[in-house]
C-alpha cells in the first residue's frame, strides 16, 4: 500500500468535538450547533461540518503517499507530498456546504431520503495547498484548456475511502477540465486548513477544494486524478446529488435525465435563534450565514419578523473593519457573508431570513416548491418561531 490505507471498520477514528451534534455515526457525520457556527467568520477545525461516507483513512507512511495523475494525457506522473508541496502555495478562503444542509426542514414538508442536517452543514475555512491548474501543468495540460489532444474534457478525483454506495469501491466524483486548469476559480489540492496541516476528518493528507460548488465534488483523501472524455460514473456524480423536480417520486426516478448538480444556489439561514424561542419580549439579535455558488457574492439579506410581508435589509460583514462589496476584489468571493440585524418583538413572531446573490437570484419562498426526494438544496426562506411570554410586572 502506498503508505495511506482504509479500514474495513470504524475503530481507527480521529477524536471529534463533543459539542458536534451527531447526525449519523457510522459513517460519522456531524454539524455543530447553530450559535457555534456564526460566532467567527472561519470556522474553527474542530466545529467545521464532517461528512463522510465510509471509515476515515489512516496515513501510516507519509513519505510513500502519493497522488497519480492518468488517463488521456501524454506525461502521466506519479507526484509524492514533496512534489506538490513545492509548487506556489495558495490560501483561498472558501465555504464548503453539503448540498443535503437543512434537509430535515425538506423532510418536514415530505419524507426525503438521506442524512438528515439542520443548518450547519457549512463551514468557512482558509485552504492552503498547490492550484490544481499548476499541478495539471505538470503532465503537460497547460492553462485554460478545455480539451486534451487525446479527447480529455473531465477531471475525476479517485479517494482512498470506501463506500458501500460504490459497493466498497472508493469516493469519486469529477470537474470540468475547463475549471480545473483555470486559475481564477481556485481549484485546490490542500494540505492545510486554517493554516495546520489538514486532518484526518477532512482529508489528510490531501483533499480537492472546489470553491463555490457542492461538498460532494472536494474529493477528500485523494488517491489519484484521471483525465476522461466523459464525466465521472461513480454513484455520487450519477446516482446521488442530482436536483429533481417535485413530480419525481422512488418509482418513476430516471437518474439519466438529469445533470449531476455542480454550483450550490443561493442561501441563508438564522442562526442565533433555533426553530422555536421562547423568551420575553423586547429586543433580539437575528445573526446567521449567507452563500451562494460560483463565486457570486451577496448582494443583500432581507430579514422579516412578521413572515414575510414586510422586510429590513441586515448588515453584511466578512473580516473585522472592512466594509463588504458583493463583487469587491478585498472581498473573499467564494466564501459566506455574516449578516446582523436587530427586531424587536413585542408578540409571538415569525422571523425570516432570504438572501439575494450577485446575479439578483434569490431564495424561494416555499420548501415545497423545490421538494427533491434525495433532499438537496433547501435553500427556501429560513424561518424560525418567537414566542413571547410577557413579564408580570
Ligand atoms: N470525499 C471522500 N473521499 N469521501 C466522502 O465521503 N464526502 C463529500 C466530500 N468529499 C466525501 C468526500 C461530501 S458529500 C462533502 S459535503 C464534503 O466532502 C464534506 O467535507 P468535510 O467533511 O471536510 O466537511
Amino acid at each position: 500500500m502506498p503508505g495511506i490505507r482504509a479500514p474495513s471498520n470504524y475503530s481507527e477514528e480521529p477524536p471529534r468535538h463533543p459539542a458536534l451534534k451527531i447526525n449519523a455515526k457510522e459513517p460519522f457525520n456531524a454539524e455543530p450547533p447553530r450559535q457555534a457556527l456564526v460566532s467567527s467568520y472561519v470556522t474553527p477545525t474542530e466545529f467545521f461540518y464532517k461528512r463522510n461516507h465510509g471509515p476515515i483513512p489512516v496515513v501510516d507512511d507519509i513519505e510513500r503517499y502519493s497522488v497519480s495523475i492518468t488517463g488521456l494525457i501524454e506525461k502521466p506522473k506519479e507526484l509524492f507530498m514533496k512534489d506538490i508541496m513545492s509548487l506556489l502555495k495558495y490560501n483561498v478562503t472558501a465555504t464548503l456546504q453539503c448540498a443535503g444542509n437543512r434537509r430535515t426542514a425538506m423532510s418536514k414538508a415530505r419524507t426525503v431520503k438521506g442524512v438528515g442536517w439542520d443548518v450547519s452543514a457549512l463551514g468557512n475555512a482558509i485552504w492552503g495547498g498547490a492550484k490544481l491548474a499548476d499541478v495539471l501543468e505538470l503532465v503537460g495540460i497547460s492553462k485554460l484548456t478545455s480539451v486534451t489532444p487525446a479527447g480529455g474534457k473531465h477531471v475525476e478525483f479517485v479517494s482512498v475511502d470506501r463506500c458501500k454506495e460504490e459497493n466498497g469501491g472508493p469516493y469519486k466524483a469529477s470537474i470540468p477540465l475547463i475549471q480545473a486548469t483555470n486559475p481564477e476559480a481556485d481549484v485546490l489540492l490542500a494540505y492545510e486548513m486554517n493554516g495546520e496541516t489538514l486532518n484526518r476528518d477532512h482529508g489528510y493528507p490531501l483533499r480537492v477544494v472546489v470553491p463555490g460548488v457542492i461538498g460532494a465534488r472536494s474529493v477528500k483523501w485523494l488517491d489519484s486524478i484521471n483525465i476522461d472524455s466523459q464525466v465521472c460514473q461513480g454513484f455520487f456524480m450519477q446516482k446521488d446529488y442530482k436536483m429533481f423536480p417535485p413530480s419525481v417520486n422512488w418509482d418513476n426516478i430516471d437518474w439519466s435525465t438529469r445533470r449531476p448538480q455542480m454550483d450550490f444556489p443561493v442561501q441563508s439561514a438564522i442562526c442565533s435563534l433555533e426553530d422555536v424561542n421562547v423568551g420575553r419580549n423586547g429586543k433580539i439579535a437575528i445573526k446567521g450565514y449567507a452563500v451562494s455558488g460560483g463565486g457570486r457574492g451577496i448582494e443583500r439579506v432581507d430579514i422579516s419578523t412578521d413572515g414575510g410581508k414586510t422586510w429590513k435589509e441586515a448588515s453584511r460583514y466578512q473580516k473585522p473593519g472592512i466594509r463588504y462589496i458583493a463583487d469587491d476584489e478585498k472581498s473573499d468571493k467564494w466564501a459566506w457573508v455574516l449578516f446582523e440585524a436587530e427586531a424587536d418583538v413585542q408578540s409571538n413572531a415569525v422571523i425570516v431570513a432570504k438572501a439575494v446573490d450577485i446575479a439578483a437570484n434569490v431564495q424561494p419562498e416555499k420548501v415545497e416548491d423545490i421538494w427533491n426526494l434525495r433532499g438537496i438544496l433547501n435553500t427556501s426562506w429560513h424561518r424560525v418561531h418567537v414566542q413571547v411570554r410577557h413579564s408580570s410586572m
